[in-house]
């Protein structure tokens, strides 16, 4: 038997109906926040994510997957949204539009992770990226799009962990003092962090092998290096934040395991869940430099994305969604092949009406096709027989009530609309 490659899922059954609504409710929202949606390829050019999402991260380091292609060009399966839509951006010119750019997408990227619950290796995310503000009124409106998604999934105790890592003379600055910090307490680290030392120490604060070490919390916090103009543009983000009504606690620790953030960054996280480490279902930041460090003009961006798979799992721990189920709203039922022209020409009309309906597939006897018009949930049925169609009538039933009539077979499709 041929399994699934390790590391990815098969979304079916009530899966299938979460990741459904999950998607119904992010694009709706997305529409209100007037973002429009964009899809880019699965694969890119690898040079893409090693100067967007960065050499030193672990993501490039060793969690991507790569391949020659029959041309010898080295690609790459994305391992996350944003470093295509920048390109996309650049490649076709959308700067040189009049208004900012809101873009949303939903897709699947891939990292070659230690697969667990929460950690996949081709996962889906949806997001959003904005690429032509600086003003702080959009990290503002980008965290609360995401906040906002999520509460309206019913996802509960949702909280933003928020942090800022200042502009290019404050990141310097933190940089020497992570090194001035690091250098004489560099031999109780792990290999990696030792590399990281000389090559990117920002990195060492998300080491997952360092996490728990005291030098880890010890170390110097980006917001006491922040400049001037870096400080009071976070505190104004934090100004709208409060009077959107976002959930948010200022966190040092929040660096960011990729490359290409400066000022906002932030993760979102469920304080009810107890999906234990995997536990950000989202996470975002602005990018300022990275326009201009992919040859476009000078610019300005930030986005956010989400996990689906790990929003699925959160929902799976609220009782409110043991309830959803599937639920059709007419089952057509016939016996003959002459019932069955008549329900074949009932079930399009039905459907090219909105109705959701199902008919008899499988050449079931009448009492199979009730078992699964219950099974289907249907809430009504229309039964058809030889002697009632030669007087061009159908049989309407109520399959909660059982109330049934006979109906003109010309008005079936009005009395079902209208009696949905
Ligand atoms: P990220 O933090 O790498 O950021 O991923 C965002 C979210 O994707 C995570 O919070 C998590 O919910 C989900 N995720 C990441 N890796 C996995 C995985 N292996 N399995 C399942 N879910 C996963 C980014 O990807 C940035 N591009 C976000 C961004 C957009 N920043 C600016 N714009």
């Amino acid at each position: 038997m041929i399994t699934k490659p390790k590391g990815t899922v098969d979304i079916t059954g009530s899966d299938a109906l979460l990741w459904e609504y999950v998607n119904n409710v992010v694009s709706t929202m997305m529409k209100t926040y007037n973002y429009d949606f964009i899809r880019t390829p699965i694969f890119e050019s690898s040079e893409l994510f090693h100067r967007t999402v960065g050499e030193t991260s672990d993501i490039v380091r060793k969690e991507t997957y790569d391949f020659l292609d029959k041309g010898n060009r080295n690609m790459t399966l994305r391992p996350e949204g944003t470093a295509g839509v920048v390109r996309s951006f650049i490649e076709n010119k959308a700067y040189a539009e009049p208004s900012v750019k809101k873009y949303f997408y939903n897709g699947t990227m891939y990292r070659y992770e230690r697969p667990q619950t929460g950690r996949l290796r081709e996962f889906t995310q949806f997001g959003v990226e904005v690429l032509g503000s600086n003003d702080e009124f959009i990290d503002a409106e980008v965290i609360s799009l995401q906040y906002n998604i999520l509460d309206a999934l019913h996802i509960s105790n949702l909280q933003v962990n928020i942090n800022s890592l200042g502009d290019a003379e404050s990141r310097n600055n933190y940089r020497e003092a992570l090194v001035k910090y690091f250098t004489p307490k560099i031999d109780n680290l792990c290999e990696d962090c030792k590399e990281r030392l000389k090559t990117n120490p920002l990195r060492i604060l998300d080491c997952k092998v360092d996490k728990d070490n005291e030098i880890l919390k010890n170390a110097p916090k980006t917001i006491d290096y922040l400049n001037k103009e870096s400080k009071e543009r976070f505190e104004k983000v934090l100004k709208y934040l409060d009077y959107l009504d976002i959930d948010y606690e200022v966190n040092p620790n929040i660096v960011r395991g990729l490359d290409y953030y400066d000022h906002t960054v932030f993760e979102i996280v469920s304080l009810d869940s107890d999906s234990g480490s995997q536990s950000a279902l989202g996470a975002g930041g602005r990018y300022n430099k990275l326009i201009k460090e992919l040859d476009g003009p000078e610019s300005y961006g930030i986005g956010f994305a989400c996990g689906i798979d790990r929003i699925i799992n959160v929902l799976k721990e609220i009782e409110l969604y043991k309830e959803i189920k599937k639920e059709i709203d007419v089952y057509v039922m016939y016996v003959s092949e002459e019932e069955k022209l008549y329900a074949l020409d009932i079930v399009q009309s039905l459907r090219l009406n909105g109705v959701v309906c199902e008919t008899n597939n499988m050449n079931k006897g009448l009492k199979g096709q009730f078992k699964e018009a219950d099974r289907l949930s249907a809430k009504l049925l229309v039964l058809l027989n030889n002697e009632d169609l030669k007087k061009g009538l159908v049989t309407l039933k109520d399959n909660v009530t059982k109330e049934e009539e006979k109906v003109d077979i010309n008005e079936i499709v009005d009395l079902v609309v209208s009696n949905l």
